[in-house]
């Protein structure tokens, strides 16, 4: 006869992750690029509240240091840097980048490549540098943001590995050395006017499975969140027309558009130790069935 879970006689630590607690990412490091856009921040603050310290890179200057600024305000003493003027398309700025948060912050634990370029084109009116444009930006961007990165990850992985395979010893020391990458849902139905992303997202989920293939075996673990329709972001404000946001809302299975919190939840939960044992995976933040119907 089997006891019930809350008979058993097993610290809780034993069978559940302690996950969404503060204190959850003490110490740990998060270096993220797009990160003052609204999914990214979202998700940095999320982090940050939780308590890591954070490096956001972006092009935009003002906007980068102003947005660190901000989510640095999620916890008292949290430290978090903004690098403007980092283009993902340029390798030699990433690394320069994230050298100065390993040497600022302690090493790099976290990665989220989140820089994307987006607008609304019909293949008509698409140059091919237009399209190369997008390609650079979203899969050279985030190949780039992982060379710049993947030693100071596999750092991490030797400095945070746990006592015993099974399941760390404390929490402070749960397995880190993880990268998300930040992809779309659109690719997988295709939408009109939205080529050029629908190929490179596509190709960031590729790359994201091959380096979980490549790198698990050294502690490393990568996978993508591919937001759907999420509610107050920049891509949603541009692809979406007036009623377009309504109808997109009622094509989500679960009736109702996403929000940078499922975002963040959904990262904290890839970050911790609950999230320890999956890997190149792609965890969709809600189909739009009729998305590509209603959008435009
Ligand atoms: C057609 C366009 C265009 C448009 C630019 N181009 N905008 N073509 N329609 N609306 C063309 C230009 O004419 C040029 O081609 C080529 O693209 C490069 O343009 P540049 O302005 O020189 O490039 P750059 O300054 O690097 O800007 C990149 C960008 C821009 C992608 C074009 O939009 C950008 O920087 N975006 C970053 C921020 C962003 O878009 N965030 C949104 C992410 S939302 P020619 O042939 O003239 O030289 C997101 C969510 C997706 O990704 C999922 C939604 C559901």
């Amino acid at each position: 006869e089997k006891p019930w879970i809350h008979d058993m006689p097993l610290p809780k630590s034993e069978y559940l992750s302690e996950t969404w607690k503060d204190g959850l990412f003490d110490d740990k490091v998060v270096f993220c690029t797009g990160g003052a856009g609204t999914i990214c921040s979202a998700q940095v603050r999320a982090l940050v509240h939780l308590g890591a310290n954070a490096c956001i890179v972006g092009r935009n200057v003002e906007k980068t240091e102003g947005m660190a600024k901000d989510i640095a305000t999620a916890r008292k003493g949290a430290k978090v840097l903004g690098f403007g003027g980092v283009d993902v398309r340029k390798p030699e700025a990433l690394e320069e980048a994230a050298k100065r948060c390993a040497e600022s912050l302690g090493g790099i634990d976290f990665v989220i490549a989140g820089a994307a370029g987006n607008f609304l084109a019909p293949i008509s009116q698409l140059s091919p540098n237009a399209f190369k444009a997008v390609m650079d930006i979203d899969i050279l961007g985030s190949y780039n943001t992982l060379k710049a990165t993947v030693d100071y990850l596999l750092e991490s992985v030797q400095k945070h590995k746990p006592a015993t395979p099974a399941h760390s010893a404390t929490r402070s020391s749960f397995p880190t050395g993880r990268i998300i990458f930040v992809s779309a849902t659109l690719h997988y139905t295709g939408l009109p006017m939205q080529t050029h992303v629908s190929a490179a997202k596509a190709g960031i989920d590729a790359l994201s499975a091959s380096v979980g293939i490549e790198y698990g075996p050294r502690g490393l673990t990568s996978n993508i969140i591919a937001p759907g329709p999420i509610a107050g972001t920049e891509g949603m404000d541009r692809l979406a027309t007036a009623g377009g946001m309504e109808k997109a809302s009622k094509g989500v299975p679960i009736g109702r558009l996403g929000t940078v919190r499922d975002i963040a939840d959904a990262t904290v939960f890839l970050f911790s130790e609950a999230g320890g044992f999956v890997n190149a995976e792609v965890l969709v933040g809600e189909y739009c069935i009729p998305l590509r119907l209603h959008l435009i």
